[in-house]
């Protein structure tokens, strides 16, 4: 991996391939690794750009509350150090797409196009909001496990938890290995971040929508909804997958992805 120097930390990414640049953002508690079957793959027609966001993976930074907004700022930021004026396709998964809608919203003349994966436009309820603030205490005081616990047998489609344990485990590691400072942060954050429902109708970017048919936390349903309020979107289900899309199944994935891209 490289790094830059941002304001206060050192971003790590993955920048391979050569081409129209897609950007990967990574979901929660995660690292760029959750992309690797696209890194490898689109890296032959693109230049794929794939960031551990400020706090995760290598990017270690300290922050108590980081915003989707200061997420989105920082891929500018990295953009800006990579000198890549030219816009851009931004792909996000769930965390990475909360980022997304602000990326649109605060950088939309960066943006060529978007693909949001396996995320919401809404806020959290009151009720998902204080667990979550409640959830990056226990955390800070405790450390991930009773998260990871509650988290892990949502991402995954059940039949890949036994057909795919590798990708299972491999997640889990990365889970584990995630500073609790930085799932704290990311926890704040996301509990503040604001509703985008309304913004949906003025996002006139091509858009792909994608989402797999047994998502448990941004479900299918939800997700064709956002692609009929946004003017020039797609929706593609992956069929079979479930959370985290892109790392079940991959081959479907980079074909939906490669599908809108040309
Ligand atoms: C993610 O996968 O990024 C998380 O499930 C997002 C969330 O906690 O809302």
């Amino acid at each position: 991996m490289q790094h830059v120097s941002l304001d206060s930390f050192e971003l790590h990414y993955v920048d391979q391939g050569a081409g129209p640049v897609l950007v990967l953002v990574h979901g929660f508690p995660l690292d760029h690794s959750m992309w690797q079957g696209q890194i490898d793959e689109l890296s032959k027609q693109f230049r794929v750009v794939a960031p551990d966001l400020r706090g995760f993976g290598k990017s270690k930074s300290n922050d108590d509350v980081v915003t989707m907004a200061q997420f989105a700022d920082d891929i500018a930021a990295l953009l800006d150090a990579l000198k890549i004026n030219e816009p851009i396709t931004y792909c996000g998964l769930s965390m990475g797409g909360y980022i997304g809608w602000q990326f649109v919203l605060r950088h939309g003349d960066r943006l060529a196009k978007l693909i949001q994966c396996d995320t919401k436009a809404k806020a959290d309820t009151d009720e998902a909001r204080a667990t979550r603030l409640k959830a990056a205490d226990h955390v800070l005081e405790h450390g991930p496990e009773t998260l990871i616990a509650t988290m892990m047998p949502k991402l995954f489609a059940e039949e890949n938890c036994s057909s795919q344990p590798d990708i299972v485990e491999a997640t889990r590691k990365v889970m584990m290995n995630t500073a609790p400072s930085a799932i704290a942060a990311a926890q704040r954050g996301m509990a503040e971040r604001p509703d985008v429902t309304d913004e949906l109708s003025k996002i006139n970017v091509p858009a792909l929508i994608l989402c797999g048919e047994h998502d448990a936390i941004s479900p299918a349903d939800e997700m064709r909804d956002i692609a009929s309020a946004m003017p020039n979107a797609t929706f593609v289900q992956i069929d079979g997958a479930g959370h985290m899309a892109p790392l079940e199944d991959p081959q479907a994935v980079n074909a939906a992805i490669c599908d809108f891209l040309s």
